[in-house]
Protein backbone atom coordinates (compact mmCIF):
# COMPACT_ATOMS: atom_id res chain seq x y z
CA UNK A 1 0.00 0.00 0.00
CA UNK A 2 1.17 3.44 -0.83
CA UNK A 3 -0.27 6.74 0.62
CA UNK A 4 0.55 9.83 -1.05
CA UNK A 5 -1.50 13.16 0.15
CA UNK A 6 -0.77 17.05 -0.63
CA UNK A 7 0.39 18.40 2.25
CA UNK A 8 1.77 21.47 0.89
CA UNK A 9 -1.14 24.14 2.72
CA UNK A 10 0.08 22.37 6.06
CA UNK A 11 3.49 22.53 5.17
CA UNK A 12 3.55 26.15 4.16
CA UNK A 13 1.30 27.42 7.03
CA UNK A 14 2.63 25.33 9.90
CA UNK A 15 6.15 24.67 9.15
CA UNK A 16 7.92 27.14 6.29
CA UNK A 17 5.59 30.37 7.78
CA UNK A 18 7.48 30.29 10.92
CA UNK A 19 10.86 29.48 10.04
CA UNK A 20 10.43 32.59 7.42
CA UNK A 21 8.90 34.80 10.09
CA UNK A 22 11.96 33.55 12.56
CA UNK A 23 13.93 34.56 9.43
CA UNK A 24 15.78 31.49 9.19
CA UNK A 25 17.94 31.05 7.23
CA UNK A 26 21.31 28.51 8.04
CA UNK A 27 24.81 29.30 7.36
CA UNK A 28 23.67 32.41 5.63
CA UNK A 29 22.89 31.06 2.72
CA UNK A 30 20.09 28.15 2.89
CA UNK A 31 16.06 28.70 3.31
CA UNK A 32 15.86 25.19 5.00
CA UNK A 33 13.41 23.59 2.55
CA UNK A 34 14.49 20.32 3.33
CA UNK A 35 14.93 20.29 7.07
CA UNK A 36 11.97 21.90 7.19
CA UNK A 37 9.93 18.84 5.25
CA UNK A 38 11.15 16.68 7.23
CA UNK A 39 9.39 17.14 10.98
CA UNK A 40 5.98 17.20 8.76
CA UNK A 41 7.03 14.15 6.84
CA UNK A 42 7.60 12.61 10.37
CA UNK A 43 4.02 13.42 12.30
CA UNK A 44 2.66 11.97 8.93
CA UNK A 45 4.43 8.79 9.46
CA UNK A 46 4.27 8.44 13.26
CA UNK A 47 -0.27 9.12 12.43
CA UNK A 48 -0.66 6.43 9.64
CA UNK A 49 1.92 4.05 11.64
CA UNK A 50 -0.30 4.54 14.63
CA UNK A 51 -3.53 3.97 12.86
CA UNK A 52 -2.53 0.96 10.58
CA UNK A 53 -0.87 -0.65 14.39
CA UNK A 54 3.00 -0.50 12.65
CA UNK A 55 5.79 -0.77 14.58
CA UNK A 56 8.34 0.04 12.46
CA UNK A 57 9.28 2.60 10.10
CA UNK A 58 11.83 2.38 7.34
CA UNK A 59 13.55 5.02 6.01
CA UNK A 60 15.93 5.72 2.84
CA UNK A 61 18.04 8.14 3.83
CA UNK A 62 22.04 7.89 4.18
CA UNK A 63 24.15 7.36 7.21
CA UNK A 64 25.99 10.35 6.98
CA UNK A 65 23.64 12.86 6.01
CA UNK A 66 21.27 15.07 8.01
CA UNK A 67 17.78 13.72 7.31
CA UNK A 68 18.36 10.75 9.19
CA UNK A 69 18.67 12.67 12.42
CA UNK A 70 15.70 15.01 11.80
CA UNK A 71 13.25 11.77 11.09
CA UNK A 72 14.36 9.94 13.35
CA UNK A 73 14.29 12.58 16.15
CA UNK A 74 11.15 13.59 14.80
CA UNK A 75 9.67 10.13 15.01
CA UNK A 76 11.04 9.58 18.38
CA UNK A 77 9.29 13.10 20.05
CA UNK A 78 6.14 12.10 18.41
CA UNK A 79 5.97 8.63 19.13
CA UNK A 80 7.27 5.91 21.80
CA UNK A 81 7.91 1.96 21.25
CA UNK A 82 8.35 2.82 17.43
CA UNK A 83 11.50 1.30 15.63
CA UNK A 84 13.32 2.48 13.25
CA UNK A 85 14.69 0.19 9.90
CA UNK A 86 17.54 2.37 7.92
CA UNK A 87 18.68 0.30 5.63
CA UNK A 88 21.63 2.76 4.02
CA UNK A 89 23.03 2.28 7.20
CA UNK A 90 24.26 -1.14 7.08
CA UNK A 91 23.63 -2.55 3.14
CA UNK A 92 25.97 -3.53 0.81
CA UNK A 93 26.18 -1.09 -1.43
CA UNK A 94 29.17 1.30 -1.25
CA UNK A 95 28.83 3.95 -3.99
CA UNK A 96 25.90 6.01 -5.56
CA UNK A 97 26.95 3.91 -8.42
CA UNK A 98 26.71 0.59 -6.74
CA UNK A 99 23.38 0.88 -6.15
CA UNK A 100 22.49 2.31 -10.09
CA UNK A 101 23.75 -0.78 -10.82
CA UNK A 102 22.19 -2.79 -8.88
CA UNK A 103 18.66 -1.01 -9.90
CA UNK A 104 19.66 -1.82 -14.01
CA UNK A 105 20.90 -5.53 -13.14
CA UNK A 106 17.20 -5.68 -11.62
CA UNK A 107 15.28 -3.56 -13.77
CA UNK A 108 14.14 -1.42 -11.44
CA UNK A 109 13.15 1.57 -13.30
CA UNK A 110 15.30 4.69 -12.15
CA UNK A 111 16.25 7.50 -13.68
CA UNK A 112 20.04 7.95 -14.22
CA UNK A 113 20.85 11.19 -15.55
CA UNK A 114 19.42 12.23 -12.32
CA UNK A 115 21.74 10.48 -10.48
CA UNK A 116 24.65 12.21 -11.12
CA UNK A 117 23.54 14.40 -8.21
CA UNK A 118 21.33 13.73 -4.99
CA UNK A 119 18.54 15.99 -5.23
CA UNK A 120 15.27 16.78 -2.44
CA UNK A 121 12.91 19.12 -3.70
CA UNK A 122 9.48 20.67 -2.22
CA UNK A 123 7.92 24.17 -2.61
CA UNK A 124 9.73 25.81 -0.67
CA UNK A 125 13.45 25.05 -2.66
CA UNK A 126 16.07 22.50 -4.22
CA UNK A 127 19.16 20.71 -2.80
CA UNK A 128 21.26 19.48 -5.19
CA UNK A 129 24.68 17.80 -3.92
CA UNK A 130 27.07 14.54 -4.71
CA UNK A 131 29.05 14.10 -7.86
CA UNK A 132 31.12 16.75 -9.84
CA UNK A 133 29.53 19.59 -6.52
CA UNK A 134 31.70 17.21 -4.55
CA UNK A 135 34.66 19.53 -5.57
CA UNK A 136 33.90 22.74 -3.41
CA UNK A 137 36.30 25.02 -5.51
CA UNK A 138 34.18 24.29 -8.44
CA UNK A 139 32.14 25.85 -10.55
CA UNK A 140 28.23 23.99 -10.51
CA UNK A 141 28.00 22.52 -14.07
CA UNK A 142 25.04 24.09 -15.42
CA UNK A 143 22.99 21.26 -15.57
CA UNK A 144 23.07 21.02 -11.84
CA UNK A 145 20.36 23.66 -11.45
CA UNK A 146 17.04 22.00 -11.49
CA UNK A 147 14.90 24.96 -11.73
CA UNK A 148 16.32 28.12 -11.91
CA UNK A 149 16.81 29.30 -15.76
CA UNK A 150 17.92 32.74 -16.25
CA UNK A 151 16.28 33.03 -20.22
CA UNK A 152 14.01 36.28 -18.70
CA UNK A 153 15.01 39.41 -19.88
CA UNK A 154 13.91 42.98 -18.83
CA UNK A 155 12.86 44.27 -15.18
CA UNK A 156 9.55 43.44 -13.34
CA UNK A 157 8.01 45.26 -10.69
CA UNK A 158 6.45 43.36 -7.57
CA UNK A 159 4.51 43.84 -4.67
CA UNK A 160 4.54 41.56 -1.69
CA UNK A 161 2.14 42.32 1.24
CA UNK A 162 2.27 40.99 4.59
CA UNK A 163 -0.48 40.30 7.41
CA UNK A 164 1.35 39.67 10.50
CA UNK A 165 4.75 38.63 9.59
CA UNK A 166 2.65 35.94 6.77
CA UNK A 167 2.59 36.88 2.72
CA UNK A 168 -0.49 37.13 1.78
CA UNK A 169 -0.67 39.15 -1.74
CA UNK A 170 1.15 39.41 -4.63
CA UNK A 171 0.31 43.01 -6.54
CA UNK A 172 -2.81 43.59 -4.22
CA UNK A 173 -4.57 40.32 -4.97
CA UNK A 174 -5.04 38.30 -2.62
CA UNK A 175 -3.46 34.63 -2.67
CA UNK A 176 -3.02 31.13 -1.10
CA UNK A 177 -0.10 30.56 0.47
CA UNK A 178 0.57 28.07 -2.18
CA UNK A 179 -0.18 30.31 -4.92
CA UNK A 180 1.94 33.07 -3.52
CA UNK A 181 5.20 30.79 -3.41
CA UNK A 182 4.52 28.89 -6.86
CA UNK A 183 4.04 32.30 -8.73
CA UNK A 184 7.52 33.49 -6.82
CA UNK A 185 9.03 30.71 -7.65
CA UNK A 186 8.21 30.48 -11.07
CA UNK A 187 8.77 33.91 -12.36
CA UNK A 188 11.62 34.23 -10.04
CA UNK A 189 13.43 30.87 -11.53
CA UNK A 190 13.02 32.36 -15.18
CA UNK A 191 15.13 35.12 -13.77
CA UNK A 192 18.04 32.65 -11.89
CA UNK A 193 16.90 34.29 -8.64
CA UNK A 194 17.49 32.58 -5.53
CA UNK A 195 20.58 30.38 -6.29
CA UNK A 196 23.22 29.77 -3.54
CA UNK A 197 25.84 27.81 -3.23
CA UNK A 198 27.53 26.90 -0.02
CA UNK A 199 29.24 24.44 2.05
CA UNK A 200 27.60 23.56 4.98
CA UNK A 201 28.40 22.10 8.27
CA UNK A 202 26.13 18.99 8.82
CA UNK A 203 24.43 18.03 12.34
CA UNK A 204 26.85 14.91 11.78
CA UNK A 205 29.98 16.89 12.16
CA UNK A 206 31.26 17.08 8.70
CA UNK A 207 31.18 19.83 5.98
CA UNK A 208 29.32 19.47 2.86
CA UNK A 209 28.79 21.09 -0.25
CA UNK A 210 24.91 21.84 -1.32
CA UNK A 211 23.63 23.67 -3.94
CA UNK A 212 20.28 25.96 -3.74
CA UNK A 213 17.33 26.80 -5.80
CA UNK A 214 14.50 28.99 -3.79
CA UNK A 215 13.58 31.68 -5.78
CA UNK A 216 10.08 32.68 -3.37
CA UNK A 217 12.05 31.89 -0.25
CA UNK A 218 14.84 34.71 -1.22
CA UNK A 219 11.98 36.98 -2.39
CA UNK A 220 10.03 36.34 0.72
CA UNK A 221 12.92 36.22 3.26
CA UNK A 222 14.38 39.88 1.81
CA UNK A 223 10.89 41.45 1.63
CA UNK A 224 9.83 39.84 5.24
CA UNK A 225 13.23 41.50 7.11
CA UNK A 226 12.96 44.37 4.85
CA UNK A 227 9.65 44.66 6.50
CA UNK A 228 10.60 43.77 10.09
CA UNK A 229 13.35 46.84 9.40
CA UNK A 230 10.63 49.47 9.38
CA UNK A 231 8.02 48.40 12.11
CA UNK A 232 10.20 47.10 14.95
CA UNK A 233 11.89 49.28 17.41
CA UNK A 234 15.85 48.50 17.42
CA UNK A 235 15.85 46.04 20.07
CA UNK A 236 13.13 44.09 19.66
CA UNK A 237 14.76 43.64 16.22
CA UNK A 238 18.33 42.95 17.14
CA UNK A 239 17.23 40.22 19.88
CA UNK A 240 15.16 38.68 16.95
CA UNK A 241 17.75 38.68 14.86
CA UNK A 242 20.23 36.69 17.21
CA UNK A 243 16.88 34.20 17.55
CA UNK A 244 17.07 33.68 13.73
CA UNK A 245 19.92 32.55 14.24
CA UNK A 246 19.16 29.76 16.98
CA UNK A 247 15.74 28.95 15.53
CA UNK A 248 17.74 28.39 12.05
CA UNK A 249 19.73 25.74 14.32
CA UNK A 250 17.14 24.11 15.59
CA UNK A 251 15.32 23.54 12.52
CA UNK A 252 18.41 22.16 10.26
CA UNK A 253 19.33 20.03 13.35
CA UNK A 254 16.08 18.11 13.27
CA UNK A 255 14.50 19.76 16.54
CA UNK A 256 11.48 20.70 15.63
CA UNK A 257 9.63 19.24 17.95
CA UNK A 258 11.20 20.62 20.90
CA UNK A 259 10.34 22.87 23.49
CA UNK A 260 12.50 25.27 22.72
CA UNK A 261 11.12 25.86 19.16
CA UNK A 262 8.16 26.17 20.94
CA UNK A 263 8.80 28.70 23.07
CA UNK A 264 10.34 30.89 20.44
CA UNK A 265 7.87 30.40 18.46
CA UNK A 266 5.78 32.32 21.26
CA UNK A 267 8.15 35.40 20.84
CA UNK A 268 8.27 35.27 17.49
CA UNK A 269 4.67 35.17 17.33
CA UNK A 270 4.63 38.22 19.34
CA UNK A 271 7.10 40.69 17.17
CA UNK A 272 5.14 39.71 14.03
CA UNK A 273 1.49 41.74 15.50
CA UNK A 274 3.04 44.77 13.97
CA UNK A 275 5.04 43.05 10.36
CA UNK A 276 1.64 44.04 8.02
CA UNK A 277 2.77 46.06 5.39
CA UNK A 278 3.56 46.28 1.09
CA UNK A 279 7.58 45.73 0.43
CA UNK A 280 8.33 46.99 -3.76
CA UNK A 281 10.70 44.69 -5.92
CA UNK A 282 12.42 44.82 -9.03
CA UNK A 283 12.77 41.40 -10.23
CA UNK A 284 16.06 41.60 -12.96
CA UNK A 285 17.90 38.98 -14.18
CA UNK A 286 19.82 36.59 -11.48
CA UNK A 287 18.57 39.32 -9.43
CA UNK A 288 15.95 41.65 -7.47
CA UNK A 289 16.17 44.43 -5.43
CA UNK A 290 13.81 45.80 -2.87
CA UNK A 291 12.83 49.26 -3.93
CA UNK A 292 10.48 50.44 -1.14
CA UNK A 293 8.26 49.32 1.75
CA UNK A 294 5.19 51.18 3.66
CA UNK A 295 3.46 49.65 6.99
CA UNK A 296 0.78 51.36 9.10
CA UNK A 297 2.84 50.16 11.78
CA UNK A 298 6.05 52.29 10.36
CA UNK A 299 8.25 53.82 13.55
CA UNK A 300 10.13 55.54 11.16
CA UNK A 301 9.53 59.13 11.75
CA UNK A 302 10.07 61.54 9.14
CA UNK A 303 10.10 64.35 11.08
CA UNK A 304 13.21 63.00 12.93
CA UNK A 305 14.75 61.52 10.00
CA UNK A 306 14.50 64.60 7.42
CA UNK A 307 17.62 66.92 6.79
CA UNK A 308 15.37 69.03 5.69
CA UNK A 309 12.61 71.36 6.44
CA UNK A 310 10.52 70.36 9.24
CA UNK A 311 13.11 68.70 11.32
CA UNK A 312 12.12 68.22 14.68
CA UNK A 313 15.22 66.19 15.90
CA UNK A 314 16.53 68.25 19.17
CA UNK A 315 20.16 68.36 18.14
CA UNK A 316 21.12 69.97 21.52
CA UNK A 317 20.28 66.82 23.45
CA UNK A 318 23.52 64.87 20.98
CA UNK A 319 26.08 66.17 23.13
CA UNK A 320 25.24 65.19 26.57
CA UNK A 321 23.95 61.59 24.97
CA UNK A 322 27.56 61.03 23.61
CA UNK A 323 29.08 62.04 25.82
CA UNK A 324 27.00 59.38 28.66
CA UNK A 325 27.10 56.80 26.22
CA UNK A 326 30.78 56.78 26.16
CA UNK A 327 31.73 57.22 29.66
CA UNK A 328 32.94 53.95 30.98
CA UNK A 329 35.24 53.68 27.94
CA UNK A 330 36.00 57.52 27.93
CA UNK A 331 39.67 58.27 28.63
CA UNK A 332 38.75 61.55 30.33
N1 LIG B 1 21.86 19.78 3.00
C1 LIG B 1 20.44 19.94 3.05
C2 LIG B 1 19.93 19.67 4.42
O1 LIG B 1 20.60 19.07 5.19
C3 LIG B 1 19.71 19.11 2.04
C4 LIG B 1 19.72 17.64 2.30
C5 LIG B 1 19.12 16.82 1.18
N2 LIG B 1 19.79 17.14 -0.03
C6 LIG B 1 19.89 16.38 -1.09
N3 LIG B 1 20.47 16.89 -2.12
N4 LIG B 1 19.44 15.17 -1.14
O2 LIG B 1 18.85 20.09 4.74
Amino acid sequence: RIIIEDLRSEFLKNYVFPALKADAVYEGGYFLATALARPLIASRLVSVAGKMKIKTIAHGCTGKGNDQVRFETSIYALSSGIKILAPLRFWEFKTRDDEVAYAKAKKIPIETRSKKYSIDENIWGVAIECGELEDPAAKPPSDAWQMTKPSRKGEMKMKVSFSKGVPVALDGKKLKPSEIVSKLNRIGASYGIGRSDIVESRVVGIKSREIYEAPAAAILHASHFDLERLVLDRETLHYKEKVAKDYAWLVYSGRWFSPLREALDGFIEETQKKVTGEVSLLLKPNGFEITGRSSLHSVYRPELATYSAGDRFDRSHAEGFIKLFSLDISKK
